[in-house]
């Protein structure tokens, strides 16, 4: 903690991008750093994809330049969040080596030209990546520019590696987990289709069995990819913390969450740092991104966490890329700072002029810093040093909570289910939404934490359920939680296998109700509810002590319950049997909140304005943000300061279209 303490002294909110600088000639680096200056960065992201050129050949290190532009950041004030360059293997690594790449399912290698291509299992890899991480800590482990490591990037963002040095890897995985072969034949329920393993030697990757992988393979391979990646990380950490001990290490997060069970990394890392992409087309890229950031706080029970990057405009690696609108971006990284995040920073800093990404957006872009994008960027970097207060500031423990398991959602989205629509995040969006949209905070937890800290837990799908995070959750409820639960929940234990006794077998008593049989509805369709209609999904539930608080109103199922309320203990459980449209939800959850007590962070808010707050050591700072495209008048409570405009409003805040304020009590 330390370390991250000594970080936020010196950067506050920190504020700047990745920088690629051996992408340009010496003559460009002095504008860059005058640019910098003048855009108010703090910290730059330096060296991720380098690995080519620190080493050029084995062994045959250039730092010079590297040297030349940790020196000019320095002298210019900039920190540098400086990579060990390992994220990318260079040309000659993988011509020795093509054993170290990345093979897909299909059993065919990823040929280098693109970016991280390695096998994160394979020793050759490690050996070399651990090696210049060596060389880049001991080289600069003094530097002044220096005030955090970045290890690897998008560590999952890959294609996962099916090569047989991952199965030799995957192997040893299994018997370290399941201790026989008994055991892992009893695990991955291999009487079915003749699958009895007689030895550890017989099994491999899931690459391309038909008609369908072994579910519980499949889950394994899942897990056995996190921990490798994580074993990658690691084993560069080590050298880390041994030859600076007093410097911050991360890793960022790709966007997409799904790849790596983060519970486990997180604590591994010293500052959570994360990627974010929402796309601009996207009318529900706000409230998506949202839940992302509300992970991001999560993972270290409340930390502030990095924003690692953004794009300043449009990305390039969407079939069509939008451009973010005016004021999007700043809007969209204060978002970003009212869930809790203590730098905003963007991929990247200046336009690549060639390569695969030369038409992603960057700070600087090809136009030069005449451009709206500069503007809108030194703008920002002026807003944010001014905000240094909010550095460190925790946000309070929220009333709600979000239930996220990752080996649940591998296992939701496994082969041959009863919809393969059935998909983890758009079961999280829909019930983070309407908290979301009524402002209300919401932490996320493990589907095993300790939740008596929180009034409402909402867990959108927990397919997968181990016998003791099903009682935690029932004993939470017993004492007098409330509790809503998704569809398809309870399921499984954790090696895929169905808990008998009627389903959801963990979560019976608890919600008072049996699951008949799954009836998932088809794609796009719906079916009507006694209010609204419900999605993706419909199911014959058997009341046993609950009530219909929504029924099924047409369809095999009309007149059965879709939506219940079952009072248990001192508790309340509500179950969704389908899913609900958003209106439909809103209501539902307004109702739920109202029982349990959950309160918006400010109340009276309009309907395109959210707001977070952050707790810093002379009191709460309300951040609040209007989405929408109009002016918008936001009640205040008490009376209170805008510190973005100095301003004290009366009563009542008058947001402009995409406004931010930042508000402390007067
Ligand atoms: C990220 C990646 C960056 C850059 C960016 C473009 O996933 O970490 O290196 O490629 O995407 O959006």
């Amino acid at each position: 903690m330390r370390r991250i303490a000594r970080l936020r002294d010196r950067l506050g909110v920190a504020y700047g991008g990745d920088y690629n600088p051996e992408q340009w000639p010496e003559h460009v680096w002095d504008e860059d750093l005058a640019l910098m200056r003048e855009a108010g960065v703090s910290l730059v992201s330096v060296g991720i994809f380098s690995w080519a050129s620190v080493e050029p050949r084995p062994g045959e290190y250039d730092f010079g330049w590297l040297d030349r532009v940790l020196d000019r950041l320095a002298a210019g004030g900039v920190a540098a969040c400086l990579a060990t360059m390992t994220a990318s293997p260079p040309p000659w690594l993988t011509t020795l080596h093509p054993e170290m790449l990345t093979v897909r399912k299909d059993g065919r290698a990823i040929t280098p030209g693109g970016r991280q291509h390695y096998c994160p299992s394979s020793p050759v890899y490690r050996e070399h990546a651990v090696r210049l991480a060596e060389r880049v800590a001991t080289r600069y482990g003094g530097h002044p520019a220096l005030a955090l490591w970045h290890v690897g990037n998008e560590y999952g963002n890959v294609v996962p590696c099916h090569c047989d040095v991952s199965a030799a890897a995957f192997r040893r995985w299994l018997a370290a987990r399941y201790g026989s072969v008994a055991g892992l034949n009893d695990a991955w329920s291999t009487r079915f289709w003749a699958q009895g393993y007689g030895a550890f030697e017989e099994v491999l990757p899931p690459r391309s069995p038909a008609p369908f992988a072994n579910p519980a393979q499949e889950l394994d391979y899942a897990r056995f990819t996190s921990d490798e990646l994580l074993a990658c990380h690691l084993a560069e950490k080590e050298v880390l913390d041994r030859v600076t001990p007093d410097v911050p290490v991360t890793t960022n997060f790709p966007p997409s969450l799904r790849p790596v069970d983060q519970w486990t990394w997180a604590p591994h890392l010293d500052v959570v740092a994360y990627d974010a992409y929402p796309d601009p087309d996207d009318d529900d890229a706000v409230a998506k991104v949202a839940l992302s950031y509300d992970v991001m706080r999560s993972l270290r029970d409340g930390q502030p966490w990095m924003l690692m990057e953004q794009a300043p405009g449009a990305v390039n690696w969407r079939p069509r890329n939008a451009a973010k609108p005016p004021g999007a971006m700043r809007l969209w990284s204060w978002q970003a700072v009212a869930h809790g995040a203590d730098a905003v920073m963007f991929f990247q800093w200046r336009q690549s002029r060639g390569g695969a990404e030369k038409f992603h957006s960057a700070m600087v872009p090809h136009g030069g810093p005449s451009s709206r994008i500069f503007g809108e960027v030194r703008e920002l970097g002026r807003e944010l040093s001014a905000a240094r207060t909010l550095a460190g500031a925790r946000a309070p423990r929220a009333d709600a909570a979000l239930v996220l398991d990752w080996p649940s959602w591998w296992a939701l989205e496994g082969p041959a289910h009863p919809s393969s629509e059935v998909r983890f995040l758009d079961a999280a969006w829909a019930c983070h939404r309407p908290l979301h949209d009524a402002s209300v905070a919401c932490d996320v937890v493990r589907a095993d934490g300790d939740l008596s800290a929180y009034r409402l837990v909402v867990v959108p799908n927990l397919y997968l359920t181990s016998p003791e995070a099903g009682r935690g959750l029932e004993r939470y409820v017993e004492e007098g939680g409330t509790l809503v639960m998704g569809f398809f929940s309870g399921i499984v234990d954790p090696c895929d296998r169905v808990h008998l006794g009627g389903y959801p077998a963990p979560f019976r008593r608890m919600l008072g109700l049996r699951v008949e049989e799954f009836h998932p509805l088809p794609s796009g369709g719906t079916v009507p509810l006694s209010r609204g209609l419900g999605g993706v999904w419909s199911e014959e539930v058997c009341l046993e002590g609950a009530e219909a608080v929504e029924l099924f109103a047409a369809g095999a199922l009309a007149g059965r319950p879709a939506v219940t309320r079952h009072r248990f203990g001192r508790g309340t459980a509500w179950y969704l049997a389908t899913r609900p449209d958003r209106t439909t939800m809103r209501h539902l959850f307004d109702r739920v909140r109202e029982e349990a007590g959950v309160d918006p962070v400010l109340p009276g808010l309009p309907e395109t304005v959210q707001a977070r707050v952050r707790q810093t050591e002379d009191g709460p700072r309300y951040i609040v943000l209007n989405h929408g495209t109009e002016a918008a008048e936001v009640p205040l409570p008490t009376p209170m300061r805008d510190e973005l405009t100095g301003t004290e409003p009366s009563g009542l805040l008058r947001l402009p279209a995409r406004g931010v304020a930042v508000l402390r009590p007067a």
